[in-house]
């Protein structure tokens, strides 16, 4: 989740392309670099470290320009070194990028077979590379950058200057955020609304697939087929941006769809995308025989959906409680158990008391929370954060799913340490957590069938979730974002409990949502749902096209995006909390406030 800004304008850039970074250093400050051009030829100065460690570099050696670009890193391919900051160069082409391109390896091995060589570690080098091929064979940028927007699989949010192409800036986004900001003879690029803040208010923000090609006088903007197109002007407050809701209604669908940007943020903390493999944490997993984990509402869930990886990969028997039962109940501990509070906030009072009471029991503890200087990150041994950033809607989306990536990382990692997985297992999973900020960007394209989900979900007074597996948790936390923001009763079953009780509930008027990845339990889920039809239930089912349609009259599906079991409930995530958010806006309820609830708890 790394910063960007572009400045095409008239007074000198460096100033306010560093103003602008100093705004962006919360998404990524481990490196940052600007590019400007001077004389028609595009120069880069870069350092490693904060903005103010970038400063000194451009007091040293001045940009003296009018147009350039600048990037706060926040490392995912490659150390954070000078070498690996942005912008990345190669021949007339320099630019920044937020995201991860997925297929770089093989980009890269194509390129270097074309005589091609790279100066640094990143995934982002190779696009400055394709682009400056694709430049030779026409006189057209824009030609040249839609051929290499084509190419690249992943999530991107990129800012472009070429040599020779004074005041051209282009931009183009995929998964990753991306602003074009609007001013009197100048223009601007910003991967949100905050980076263009110090300069304007008027702000069009580009949707997914979208590229768009600034100069001076405005925007040509493009959608992803590269039919021109325009994308609406809104005013902003540039001071709050960050904690705005920019182009969306409500805080709680903006969160939704951060979550490309905060997983892949989150993850890059636990995983080394470059060679393939989990980075060590400071938890010995071999040396452990237990994890007992404590939370309360969403990070409950998101900790039983952690319980199923830490078993499955690494063989590591897992508990999950929730914490105001844990820490009244005189729970019997073992020593080697490593006790880990998942929290949001870091401040819910009854994981607090749980976490303290494992510490006073001589446990090893670790806490995975979004807010690095909470209560719990003191009190814990280990510190495991997430990096959602800060959420505000009160039912909680993008820091569930950051906790989740998390969670799964750590379970990788368990699983290598533990010899319970081998180098190749080691290398497919994270490549399944590496395309997980791309799927979920895609699982967004649900949007539509959802809504219209929703509209008959808001009729309902009670409804169903149903899953397996790790979906049996995401089916719970499924319920509980229904009923916090839409106030409809439901439940989240695991769907072989079915014929133990709730399926007397069934009739006509109560709708079942099944989570159904194509897992090795699909088949049983599918044979479930067909007990639900055949006694008149409404069933939704949430799964992937070519999943086997299960026989039953009115099975209505929603097809998510095919995806490796491991990141399931993190791409059907995205289906639970739309879902709940349009039955909602259908309601007309409070979405970000609903009646009675607290962001965070911190009373018994
Ligand atoms: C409250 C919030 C929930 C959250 C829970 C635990 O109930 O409304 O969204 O999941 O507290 O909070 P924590 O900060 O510990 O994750």
């Amino acid at each position: 989740m790394c910063g960007i800004i572009g400045v095409t304008g008239t007074g000198p850039v460096a100033p306010r392309l560093i103003d602008s970074l100093k705004r962006l250093e919360y998404r990524g400050y481990d490196s940052a670099g600007v590019a400007a051009v001077v004389d028609g030829r595009v120069e880069r100065r870069r350092a490693k470290g904060k903005i103010r460690e970038l400063e000194a570099v451009l007091a040293a050696e001045p940009l003296e320009a009018t147009v350039g670009i600048g990037h706060t890193r926040w490392a995912t391919h490659g150390a954070p070194t000078t070498e690996n900051a942005h912008p990345h160069k190669a021949g007339r082409v320099t630019l920044v990028h937020n995201g991860i391109i997925e297929n770089f390896a093989e980009l890269k091995a194509e390129l270097a077979a074309h005589g091609r060589t790279f100066e640094s570690q990143t995934d982002t080098e190779v696009v400055a590379h394709l682009l400056d091929a694709e430049l030779a064979t026409t006189n057209d940028p824009l030609v040249a950058f839609k051929r290499v927007l084509d190419r690249l699989t992943g999530a991107y949010a990129l800012a472009v200057l070429i040599d020779g192409e004074d005041g051209l800036i282009l931009g183009a986004r995929r998964g990753s955020p991306l602003v074009v900001g609007w001013g009197e003879g100048e223009m601007y690029l910003g991967s949100d609304a905050l980076a263009v803040g110090p300069f304007t208010t008027s702000i069009s923000y580009l949707e997914e697939g979208d590229y768009v090609a600034l100069d001076r006088s405005g925007a040509r903007m493009f959608d992803v087929s590269g039919a021109a197109v325009e994308r609406p002007v809104v005013q902003v407050s540039g001071s709050s941006a960050m904690v705005e809701k920019g182009e969306y209604r409500h805080f709680m669908l903006k969160e939704i769809h951060e979550q490309p940007d905060s997983v892949q943020r989150t993850l890059s903390e636990y995983l080394d995308f470059v060679n393939g493999t989990a980075r060590p944490t400071a938890v010995d997993f071999a040396a452990i025989d237990r994890i007992q984990v404590v939370a309360c509402g969403t990070a409950f869930y998101a900790a039983q959906i952690g319980r199923y990886a830490f078993e499955r990969l690494a063989g590591l028997p897992c508990d999950v409680e929730i914490a105001s039962e844990f820490r009244y109940r005189r729970p019997a501990v073992s020593k080697g158990t490593l006790a880990v509070a998942v929290s949001q906030s870091g401040e819910t009072a009854d994981t607090l008391a749980s976490l303290t009471w494992c510490k006073a029991q001589g446990l090893q503890t670790a806490a995975l929370v979004n807010v690095h200087s909470s209560s719990m990150a003191r009190e814990a041994a280990v510190l495991w954060p997430t990096h959602a950033g800060p959420e505000i809607g009160v039912a909680s989306t993008k820091a569930f799913t950051a906790q989740v990536a998390a969670l799964l990382a750590l379970a990788v990692s368990a699983g290598v340490q533990r010899g319970r997985i081998d180098a190749a297992q080691e290398a497919e999973l994270i490549q399944a957590l590496f395309e997980s900020p791309r799927l979920i960007a895609e699982a967004m394209q649900m949007d539509e069938a959802l809504r219209e989900v929703a509209n008959d979900l808001s009729k309902a007074t009670d409804v169903l979730f149903l899953g397996r597996g790790p979906m049996f948790p995401l089916a719970m936390e499924g319920a509980l974002k229904l009923k916090e923001i839409s106030y409809i009763h439901a439940e989240g079953y695991a769907a072989g409990e079915l014929k133990h009780g709730p399926i007397a509930l069934i009739d006509e008027f109560t709708p079942t949502v099944a989570l159904a990845p194509l897992d090795d339990v699909y088949e049983k889920t599918a044979s479930n749902l067909q007990e639900v039809a055949a006694r008149g239930g409404p069933v939704i089912m949430i799964a992937p096209a070519d999943a086997p349609e299960p026989h039953g009259a009115g099975i209505r599906r929603v097809d998510a995006p095919a995806c490796h079991p491991l990141v399931a409930p993190l791409v059907h995530a995205v289906a639970i909390q739309l879902l709940a958010y349009y039955t909602a806006v259908q309601k007309g309820t409070d979405v970000d406030q609903p009646r009675n609830l607290a962001k965070s708890v911190t009373v018994e």
